[in-house]
């Protein structure tokens, strides 16, 4: 284990069994459409669960990411979101079902503002995929239709989610020693 770790809260095991039944229930809701669905990961944080997750989806699909900041630098409280770039500003997503993943719901700022940007193209349906949610926290009405692991409000490393842009690497959902943050 990783010298700055305090505690793992989700094992290594415990990711890939909730990440496999995921893909399940989104293939159980998405595998009918007429069109390949379009998964939006948000970066960096979704990275690894986007990658474990749509390895499981034996259904037709495109990636369209985009770039949002969230946490600038070494703070651990959420600051509002601000969309950095959509890589592919002029993709045509009329008609598509899109379905948005991300690592953690938290504020919900940041889901909101890629909802939002979502419903501005026309687009058939829009769903969102979170790995985590922090329960006790006040989504300000954002929702997620597929959520991973709930878990208390503490600040979590792993699997993509970074502390000052560190720890994404780490293979479990782990809480850091308060002398790493
Ligand atoms: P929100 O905008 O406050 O909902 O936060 C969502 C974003 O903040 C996520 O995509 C993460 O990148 C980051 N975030 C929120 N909570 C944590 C955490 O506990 N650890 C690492 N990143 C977090
Ligand atoms: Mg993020």
């Amino acid at each position: 284990m990783h010298s700055d770790i305090d505690r793992i809260i989700i094992s290594q095991t415990q990711l890939a069994h909730r990440v496999s039944e995921m893909a399940a229930e989104i293939t159980r809701r998405y595998h009918e459409q007429p069109h390949p669905l379009v998964l939006v990961p948000i970066l960096n944080g979704a990275i690894v669960f986007l990658a474990d997750l749509m390895r499981q989806l034996p259904i037709r699909m495109r990636v369209e990411v985009v770039s949002v900041t969230s946490y600038p630098g070494r703070s651990t409280e959420s600051r509002g979101a601000e969309i950095r770039s959509w890589l592919d500003a002029g993709a045509d997503l009329r008609n598509r079902s899109v379905l948005i993943v991300d690592d953690i719901l938290d504020t919900g700022n940041t889901l909101r503002l890629v909802q939002r940007e979502m419903a501005a193209r026309n687009v058939e349906s829009i769903a969102t995929a979170v790995l985590l949610r922090k329960t006790s926290k006040d989504h300000q009405g954002v929702q997620a239709d597929f959520v991973g692991f709930d878990i208390e409000d503490e600040f979590v490393v792993g699997y993509g989610l970074d502390y000052d842009g560190q720890y994404r690497n780490l293979p479990h959902i782990a809480v850091l020693k308060p002398s790493a943050c």
